[in-house]
């Protein structure tokens, strides 16, 4: 059972030393292994060495643009924006197709602790496209900061509504552990959830990192609400766009090259492609997993109003004064 988990969520690649240091943290067990809290953070043992490795070994370069987010609130998403975006200034002659026609955007936009550092400290990174870098985290700020700290690289941080995350982790989860949704899985998410425990949780204190941080050096971390770029999908990518220092020109704004970027990451446009509806990740998840409904309050479907309330009650709590709002 336990090798037909992604590799991140096993106990199967620890150095002698994150060995040691893992029998020394708090450790918590949900339905899929055993969490540890390394740096107020929860993560499966493998995840964790990789993090480790990530602090260790990442030089960061001054252009390196890194995606950051709690998973299901829109990485994939926003990677396939920022790669396009990006991809404008590479000039590719029109019988090139789009790398997102024939790659996924975690293929294109890899993560650092997950995929790039989880088996070493020293990856081979000139596979990477050249400057910028675009790569991407589920790590929280204070962690991932490590070793940027002094770098101008930049970082940007999609939010989901945490009610619309836990339903979207439920079908994930179910999902790649090949089970049927089962409504006792959401529960025990749900509850370790409000615990504070969970992969990559406590959810409050991971959004919190990012947004004070963004209110404090807007030049280098960009917030982005998944629920605002549904709303305004044209307002937003083009927010993205000056913050990562290639605006679109009038010329473009007024050529359909944004509704082209759009329509290119759409969920139904990515979804259906065959790539996409074939492949899988470098850790053994197919591709089909990450697009599913795409929708704002779809939690209104799943969770009881007594689990609506607790988690508002929560988040009222945790935000408050913060001027988040959700
Ligand atoms: P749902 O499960 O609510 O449908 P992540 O990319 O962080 O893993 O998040 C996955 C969530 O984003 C899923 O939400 C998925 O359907 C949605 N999603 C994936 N691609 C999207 C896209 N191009 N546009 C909008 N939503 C997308």
């Amino acid at each position: 059972m336990d090798k037909e988990l992604p590799p991140t969520l096993r106990e199967d690649n620890l150095s002698e030393e994150t060995k040691t240091l893992v029998s020394s943290l708090p450790w918590e067990k949900d339905r899929l292994g055993k969490l540890y809290n390394y740096q107020g953070c929860w993560y499966y043992a493998n995840t964790l060495q990789g993090v480790l490795n990530f602090q260790k070994g990442f030089k960061p370069q001054d252009t390196d643009i890194i995606i950051a987010s709690l998973p299901k609130s829109g990485t994939s998403w926003l990677k396939a924006l920022t790669f396009a975006l990006l991809e404008r200034s590479k000039n590719r002659s029109s019988d090139d197709p789009h790398p997102l026609l024939s790659n996924n955007p975690h293929g294109l936009v890899p993560f650092l602790e997950a995929v790039l550092y989880l088996k070493s400290s020293k990856p081979d990174l000139t596979k990477l496209s050249s400057s910028p870098r675009l790569l991407s985290t589920h790590m929280p700020l204070h962690t991932l900061h490590v070793p940027i700290k002094d770098s101008p690289c930049k970082i940007v941080y999609v939010c989901r509504n945490v009610k619309d995350v836990l339903v979207s982790q439920w079908y994930f989860r179910c999902a790649y552990s090949h089970k049927e949704v089962d409504k006792n899985i959401l529960e025990s998410l749900f509850e370790s959830s409000c615990r504070g425990v969970g992969f990559y949780g406590p959810f409050w204190e991971h959004v919190s990192g990012y947004w004070r941080c963004s209110l404090e050096d807007s030049k280098h971390v960009l917030f982005m609400r998944y629920e605002e770029m549904k709303a305004q999908p044209f307002a937003q990518i083009k927010r993205l766009a000056e913050f990562l220092g290639c605006p679109f020109t009038e010329e473009e704004e007024h050529s359909g090259s944004i509704d082209k970027i759009l329509e290119l990451c759409s969920l139904s446009n990515l979804s259906g492609l065959e790539i996409n509806k074939t492949g899988k990740t470098e850790n053994n998840v197919h591709y089909t997993n990450f697009f599913r409904k795409g929708e704002v309050g779809d939690s209104k479907n799943h969770l009881t109003p007594e689990m609506e309330n607790k988690i508002d009650m929560i988040i009222e709590e945790k935000y408050k004064g913060s001027g988040l709002e959700f």
